[in-house]
């Protein structure tokens, strides 16, 4: 029998619709015993509500104000994507209103909204609480913890993580609220992109000891799309470095101008017998390298071809792009939601304990840039209690 789970969106803008999408076009994936159905949306802009009037929920389905969906005894979960500074206050309520979350990252706007997220978190364990982070479901991520799980890469010399893009790169676009401190947070650029970088290294244990960051507002200032001109303050890009528990050196870089990508997420790591690697920008290569003692070095690529963990009725010598990955994230949580412990798929979407690792992480970002010192993510955090 296949479960309908009936869900609320609160934020109709960029991944509101992206996540409508998915679920209109769930008929893509084979035999699952799960489907999301959009029963309300809530957004405070009309245009952004009239778009999903228009397509996806009748009138009666929308709301301004996000309290009014969460009365709803037709809403089973909520997937909330909202700017930062509104995550606390609304995750909270989610919770307190008996429904499964699924939230953006970066799960609260700092390291205190987080926590009064995670008390909550604590409070409902019977509820599935997940943050949102697609990359790990691109058929190359995949190869790539294959690989790292299988131990075939033998002892992890260092591991870059990247994402990188160029949406900031012309000075001439107008500030928005992913531009500004107070509604996107300190954090900058990592809020935004950090959770991506940090998914697979926090779910393979590699937590760092040590956090080096040098953090770059490239942009100054921007058009407030008034015909003036206003501060932008937020961090464009940053470089981190760090060790890892297990003692390997990590680089993690998120951009926001970094001319020549327009949305490449990558991660390689580098062991004593072989190397894998996986990268956007050619999304249908997986590289690895099989080194054995004395023998040739030589980088192989693997055309890969739609190979996903949930299967489709895509062929599989066909590609694989940006809305697969967020399909198959969503089959992954709806997943959870339904079997729980016996999920179908082998990766479940990143947990609410993940995205507070990301926050200690950043924080120590923070203050590394700020002190020009090494910051222990742990240690730093367990003082802030
Ligand atoms: N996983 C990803 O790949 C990814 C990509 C982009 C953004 N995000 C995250 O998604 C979240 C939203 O980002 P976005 O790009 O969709 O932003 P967006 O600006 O496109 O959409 C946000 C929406 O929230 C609405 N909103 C604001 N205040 C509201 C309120 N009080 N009640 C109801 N709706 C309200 C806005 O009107 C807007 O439509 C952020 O947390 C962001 O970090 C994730």
């Amino acid at each position: 029998m296949t479960r309908t789970i009936r869900f609320g969106i609160i934020g109709a803008g960029l991944m509101g619709r992206e996540f409508a999408s998915a679920a209109a076009r769930w008929l893509h994936l084979l035999d699952l015993d799960f489907r999301p159905e959009i029963v309300a949306v809530c957004d405070t802009d009309e245009g952004r509500a009239g778009w999903f009037r228009d397509r996806v929920v009748p009138a009666e389905g929308l709301h301004r104000d996000y309290r009014e969906l969460l009365a709803r005894d037709d809403v089973d979960a909520v997937y909330c994507a909202v700017p930062h500074d509104l995550h606390e206050r609304m995750y909270i309520d989610i919770l307190q209103a008996g429904k499964h979350l699924f939230g953006e990252k970066p799960f609260g706007i700092d390291r205190a909204a987080n926590q009064a997220i995670m008390a909550e978190v604590k409070r409902h364990p019977n509820l599935v609480v997940r943050c949102s982070s697609e990359f790990p479901f691109w058929p190359g991520a995949m190869r790539v913890i294959e690989a790292i799980k299988s131990g075939r890469l033998g002892r992890i010399i260092e591991v870059r993580a990247a994402f990188l893009h160029s949406s900031d790169l012309d000075p001439n676009k107008p500030i928005n609220w992913k531009r500004m401190v107070e509604k996107n947070g300190e954090y900058g650029v990592m809020g935004d992109l950090g959770m991506h970088v940090l998914h697979i290294p926090i779910r393979l244990g590699w937590i760092p000891t040590s956090v080096s960051a040098r953090l770059s507002n490239i942009i100054t200032e921007r058009p407030d799309g008034r015909g003036g001109v206003v501060p932008c303050e937020t961090w464009d890009n940053a470089m981190i470095t760090a060790e890892s528990e297990q003692g390997f050196p990590m680089l993690l870089e998120v951009k926001r101008i970094a001319p020549g990508e327009m949305d490449t997420w990558s991660l390689e790591v580098i062991g004593t017998s072989g190397c894998a690697r996986f990268s956007t920008k050619q999304p249908k290569t997986y590289w690895y390298l099989d080194y054995e003692p004395g023998g040739q070095q030589a980088w192989s690529a693997v055309d890969l071809g739609y190979r996903s963990a949930y299967p489709s009725i895509t062929g599989d010598i066909f590609e694989f792009g940006f809305t697969d990955a967020i399909l198959q994230m969503w089959a992954a949580y709806c997943d959870e939601v339904t079997n729980g412990e016996h999920m179908r798929g082998s990766f479940r979407c990143a947990t609410a304990e993940e995205a507070t690792l990301q926050h200690d992480i950043l924080m120590a970002a923070l203050d590394s840039h700020k002190t020009g010192r090494s910051v222990d993510p742990r240690a730093a955090a367990a003082l802030l209690g």
